[in-house]
């Protein structure tokens, strides 16, 4: 992996404060620039405390909602009102409660064929994007090494052309499940990319991640090399217990 950049807090609330603010600080710095941020989110129970406080007022009030537009990392492929759907952890703690106009939230139809939600969501980032990224995408990482919905020697994790892909796992987060997923060549075409990883359970598969060998079929999360160099991992004390800084 390139040489990464590390922003260590000391606890999982510290954590979440540090991230709602790298994307409150993207979003001032993307509108103003550009006068539009965009922005992935992923799944999973880490960015739910990032989520929650963007929609405080002190957070919330510092970006111009109408000018920000989410696309998402992955989906679980579940109708968006099922407690699986990661549209539904999003609209759930941020999106319902900031005034960004329901045009600019772009989800994954979970309700539909997966193959026929990736084709339309591959189209719609192509349309979006042509052979760019998004300015800021948020990741998590599995226990196994995941990222996205790119698990340990699925198809997805060789995918090298579409920007978008849908597939079943047999051992997902949420069991034997189909998902879609943005492809790790979409996925380092973004502007920045930053991991959010907060726990004990997550210390060890990090540290093979970061200094073990390179077997990304294994470990799918080391397939992100953003062709920008700008990747961030942003931990929390117990989460980064093994990381040399
Ligand atoms: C998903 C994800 C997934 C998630 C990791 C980490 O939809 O499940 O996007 O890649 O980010 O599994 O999840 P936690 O934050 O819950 O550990």
């Amino acid at each position: 992996m390139s040489t990464p950049a590390f922003c260590i807090q000391p606890d999982s609330a510290s954590l979440a404060y540090a991230a709602a603010d790298a994307f409150d600080a993207a979003a001032m710095r993307a509108t103003e620039a550009r006068g539009m941020f965009t922005v992935a989110v992923s799944g999973g129970s880490t960015p739910k405390a990032m989520l929650l406080l963007l929609a405080t007022p002190t957070f919330a009030s510092r970006v111009n909602w109408a000018k920000v537009e989410i696309y998402f990392v992955d989906e679980r492929c579940v109708p968006p009102e099922h407690a699986d759907s990661n549209y539904k952890m999003a609209n759930d703690t941020l999106l319902s409660q900031v005034p960004i106009p329901p045009g600019n939230v772009h989800r994954m139809r979970g309700e539909i064929d997966p193959n026929e939600a990736a084709i339309e969501y591959g189209r719609m980032l192509k349309a979006r994007f042509g052979d760019g990224g998004v300015d800021q995408l948020w990741l998590g990482m599995g226990d196994d090494g995941h990222t996205a919905s790119l698990f340990p020697y699925s198809p997805a994790v060789k995918e090298t052309h579409h920007r978008c892909v849908a597939q079943h796992v047999p051992k997902s987060t949420t069991g034997d499940s189909w998902r879609i997923t943005m492809t790790a060549p979409f996925i380092n075409r973004a502007k920045e990319v930053i991991v959010l990883l907060a726990g004990a359970g997550k210390a060890e598969r990090l540290n093979e991640v970061l200094y073990g060998l390179r077997d990304p079929e294994r470990l799918p999360i080391q397939l992100i090399q953003p062709a920008s160099r700008n990747m961030v991992w942003m931990l929390d004390a117990e989460a980064a217990r093994l990381v040399k800084h």
